[in-house]
């Protein structure tokens, strides 16, 4: 019985590991993200709108209007997800980067629910093309 529960752990170990993928977007507590709706992407669109934009710009492409006078330019989410510089297209990278901000930089920390900050997290990857998910 043991030995059953032995490989069983490890079976699904492996199963983590080989899909990779599923595991990073698990956070520390093991909540996954909310699935993708139209109704999130939504959400996440209007939230942009009041919070994003004037750096981030309306196409997402870093220019907004204070995006001029900032030092460390904003982001541009219309490159592809895996070649921005902190989260390279890792989404649970963005949920934390939301969280905490970026030291040194204008980007700082929000303070949203969680729901609204993955909301955030599909807007933002909507932008990006190539291989952007
Ligand atoms: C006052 C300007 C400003 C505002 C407002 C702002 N940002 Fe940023 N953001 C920045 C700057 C500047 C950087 C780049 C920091 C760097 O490259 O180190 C950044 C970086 C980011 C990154 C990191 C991307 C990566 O992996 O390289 C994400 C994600 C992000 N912003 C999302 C958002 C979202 C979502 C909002 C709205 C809730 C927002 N930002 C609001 C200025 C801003």
């Amino acid at each position: 019985m043991k030995r059953l529960l032995w490989s069983v752990g490890l079976v699904s170990l492996w199963v983590c590991l080989s899909l990779s993928s599923s595991c990073t977007t698990i956070d520390q507590w093991g909540r996954k993200p909310p699935e993708k709706t139209t109704e999130l992407l939504n959400r996440g669109k209007k939230l942009y709108e009041e919070n994003c934009i004037q750096c981030h710009g309306p196409k997402g492409d870093g220019k907004g209007w204070k995006a001029a006078e900032l030092k460390k330019k904003p982001r541009d989410f219309t490159v592809p997800f895996n070649e921005w510089s902190y989260s390279h297209g890792d989404p649970q990278k963005i949920f934390e980067v939301l969280k905490t901000g970026i030291p040194d930089t204008a980007m700082t920390e929000f303070r949203f629910s969680d729901q609204d900050q993955w909301a955030l997290v599909y807007r933002v990857m909507e932008f990006s093309k190539g291989d952007g998910q």
